[in-house]
């Protein structure tokens, strides 16, 4: 199915899902140019981060030409926390690639949040753009931590985590009550504007509604997803028949 210029893909089989997701990313990993990904947390693509990790240790790919970005982070929560979305990423990717750990760039949750702001977006500007951005999507729609009603032309920011999110995420904690209630995200503007290519995993039902959304071909603050009708290139992976 094609809505403007976002092609999504069905597949019944989430292996096959996960695997046609790989093989866009492996296109940019095969070459020995400089790239800059974009990556996503959460359960979605836990499965995709396993074949990149496959894929290395048979070394048909390299990330030792890779630069990083994370999209978000919990606030109040130390890299080595064990809920963060950094220990999330090097316990899943980084610790079993060769990406230069120079090269690998996050979002702190416990500096001083203006400062972060003002480094991160700089950071992203040094970088250049994105060659591929990972996103995942919220029950409600939301893409990075950017809930609904965040405005098209937010850069990165502090947000207050919205119920649905906070029930979706807290079972990830031993002790849901100590999931924070804030996290630090690039902005709506941050991700549309800086990514060449986005590729949006989302799997299962509750996932719905937010793709009903996307395909209904209305840009509507409510579900943030609705945002990647502005984009150019956009690649919708889902198990979800519409
Ligand atoms: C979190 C992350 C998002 C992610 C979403 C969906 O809130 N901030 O980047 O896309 O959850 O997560 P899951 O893949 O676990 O459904």
């Amino acid at each position: 199915m094609k809505i403007r210029n976002i092609n999504i893909s069905y597949f019944k089989n989430l292996n096959d899902a996960n695997e046609y997701a790989f093989e866009l990313f492996r296109r940019e990993l095969d070459t020995l140019k400089e790239k800059n990904f974009c990556l996503a947390t959460g359960s979605t693509p836990v499965d995709l981060y396993k074949l990149f990790v496959k894929s290395f240790n048979e070394k048909q790919t390299t990330w030792k030409n890779i630069t990083s970005f994370n999209l978000d982070e919990y606030i109040g929560l130390e890299p080595n926390n064990k809920f963060s979305f950094r220990y999330f990423m090097d316990s899943n990717l980084f610790n079993y690639i060769d990406i230069q750990k120079e090269n690998i760039n996050f979002l702190s949750g416990t500096s001083n949040p203006e400062q972060e702001i003002v480094r991160y977006e700089k950071e992203m500007d040094k970088a250049g753009p994105f060659d591929i951005t990972l996103l995942g999507v919220g029950k409600n729609g939301h893409i990075a931590f950017n809930e609904p009603g965040t405005p098209r032309e937010s850069k990165t920011h502090i947000i207050d985590l919205t119920d649905s999110t906070i029930k979706a995420n807290e079972i990830y904690f031993d002790n849901p009550n100590d999931m924070p209630r804030q996290g630090i995200t690039m902005g709506i503007d941050s991700i549309i504007s800086r990514s060449k290519k986005i590729i949006l995993i989302a799997f299962g039902e509750s996932k719905r509604e937010a793709l009903e959304a996307l395909i209904s071909n209305k840009v509507n603050m409510n579900y943030p997803i609705t945002y990647l009708l502005e984009h150019n290139d956009v690649e919708v992976i889902t198990d979800i028949k519409l």
